[in-house]
């Protein structure tokens, strides 16, 4: 049906924000006619100038808040606003909480056919500061602050581009213009100390930043990851040897002697995924190591790993609890990184099989199972709409089957043969509560029925929310 539009870009209205979007924008309505206005809150009235008119909704830019939330807070980071990271640092966390649940609840309810009140509080860490444990920051040109400074006496930053210089920081919303920063609020303080010494290091180097429109440049992304026990630095570039490694490493030694290793990472592709397949040690181990409740872990530089310890083990804790073992169960953990969720249902289960589709962090996860003395885990390394068919053919049959996927959750084949082998339980762990919601009500057609929803805040201060399931088996 043809909807009215009763707004025009470039013109002003006066807006009553009803909910939050899935970026973390306001949502309200303008005569009926939806309207997504960033950084404006649910309860607030505001006035904001249209930007983008489309068939069913409009963006606009938040003129004034007339109205505010009794939750609206000062942001902290002097790059809120411009960096695309952190969008809900102007909510008390309280506040958010209470939104990522609503924003479950939601989700559920509409996607998921599901009751609400299904959904419980979100559960929130101690700490919803510098708690990323992953920092993958991209390099380009930019100016600095102390250039800014300058540039801000009446000349524009394309007039002071002679002034500009590699930077590190973050994507600015909705593009990939970099906002230089290497001092974010969210990163653990490791990774902020990696950012700003790698961006003195390509200033001294002369390395050129990789342009994503040409494809020309050398250096794309640094990657800090921090270990219990060491700091991992990878350089990604579209070079196989780095120019000058020596003097890199002696410098990152140097300054940051918590490093531990030192991995070139190649990727020559004209593309945005961040790492390239092959990895070159330039000093150090080959790995490092952190811990989960008693389970050590081997990280590599592709194996993926939670990014908020605080919270994975909130998360996982909720996750072995759903499961309900009792020490007699095959357990199937269908897409299970370095093994970790797997290990942990380990200690109260029969059996458990892990699959993942990315070798490394199989070859991760066995190393993990060994170094943890834990010998009832078998893990695959294959594609799970592949490797679950294959097990039903092969006659295995799960009390529990775990799902943890990537954002765009499980492919049909993944949710049909877990239902064909009749597990009482399934535990689905989702970092998009919107495709888990989609995927409930496939397992729904399948004899599954969602009993309860976990929200847990991995990712304070931004939009994300993930969520855990228990879903159990309704019929014979
Ligand atoms: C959200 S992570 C969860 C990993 C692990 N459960 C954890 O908590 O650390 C999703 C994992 O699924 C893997 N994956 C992606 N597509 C897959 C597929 N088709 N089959 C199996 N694993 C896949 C990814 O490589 C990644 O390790």
């Amino acid at each position: 049906m043809k909807q009215n539009v009763p707004v025009a870009k470039g013109q002003v209205y006066e807006i009553a924000i009803e909910s939050l979007g899935n970026s973390g924008e306001g949502v309200g309505r303008y005569e009926g006619f939806t309207v997504f206005v960033p950084f404006a809150l649910p309860g607030e009235l505001i006035s904001a100038r249209i930007t983008l008119v489309k068939k069913n909704y409009a963006v606009g830019t938040l003129v004034d808040i007339l109205e505010p939330s009794p939750h609206r807070i000062e942001p902290v980071c002097p790059v809120y606003g411009t960096c695309g990271g952190c969008t809900l640092q102007h909510v008390t966390y309280e506040e958010q909480l209470r939104l990522k649940t609503q924003k479950v609840r939601d989700i559920m309810e509409r996607i998921g056919k599901t009751d609400p009140d299904l959904v419980q509080p979100a559960l929130g860490p101690k700490q919803p500061w510098h708690y990323r444990n992953k920092m993958q920051i991209p390099v380009g040109w930019g100016v600095d602050s102390a250039t800014k400074l300058k540039g801000e006496t009446g000349k524009t930053q394309a007039k002071v581009a002679n002034e500009l210089k590699p930077v590190l920081g973050f994507y600015a919303m909705g593009s990939h213009d970099i906002v230089p920063c290497t001092n974010c609020a969210i990163q653990n303080d490791g990774n902020n100390q990696i950012a700003t010494v790698c961006e003195r290091l390509i200033r001294e180097t002369g390395l050129i930043p990789y342009n994503e429109v040409t494809g020309e440049g050398v250096i794309r992304h640094i990657i800090g990851r921090i270990g219990e026990n060491g700091w991992m630095v990878i350089i990604v570039s579209t070079a196989k040897t780095l120019p000058q490694a020596d003097y890199w490493i002696s410098e990152i030694r140097k300054n940051l002697p918590q490093v531990t290793s030192i991995v070139l990472n190649h990727n020559p592709r004209k593309t945005n995924v961040i790492m390239g397949r092959d990895c070159t040690l330039l000093w150090g181990d080959e790995t490092i190591s952190d811990t989960i409740d008693d389970l050590k872990f081997r990280l590599s530089p592709h194996s993926f790993f939670q990014v908020n310890p605080e919270q994975t083990l909130v998360l996982y804790k909720k996750a072995l609890e759903f499961a309900n073992l009792t020490g007699e169960e095959t357990v199937i953990d269908a897409y299970c990184g370095t093994g970790t969720i797997s290990l942990f249902l380990a200690k109260q289960a029969k059996h458990v099989i892990g699959i993942e589709i990315v070798e490394p962090a199989i070859v991760d996860a066995k190393a993990n199972a060994k170094r943890n003395g834990i010998t009832n885990v078998e893990f695959i390394a294959a594609d799970a709409a592949k490797e679950m068919p294959n097990l039903v053919k092969r006659g295995v049959k799960a009390d529990v089957v775990v799902f943890d996927p990537i954002r765009a959750g499980c492919k049909e084949e993944v949710l049909k043969a877990a239902a064909t082998m009749k597990p009482k339980h399934m535990v689905y762990v989702s970092c998009n509560p919107a495709s888990m919601a989609r995927d409930i009500c496939v397992l729904r057609e399948l004899g599954y029925e969602v009993q309860t929803v976990q929200p847990v805040d991995m990712f304070p201060m931004t939009a994300h929310v993930e969520a855990v399931a228990l879903i159990t088996r309704v019929e014979d």
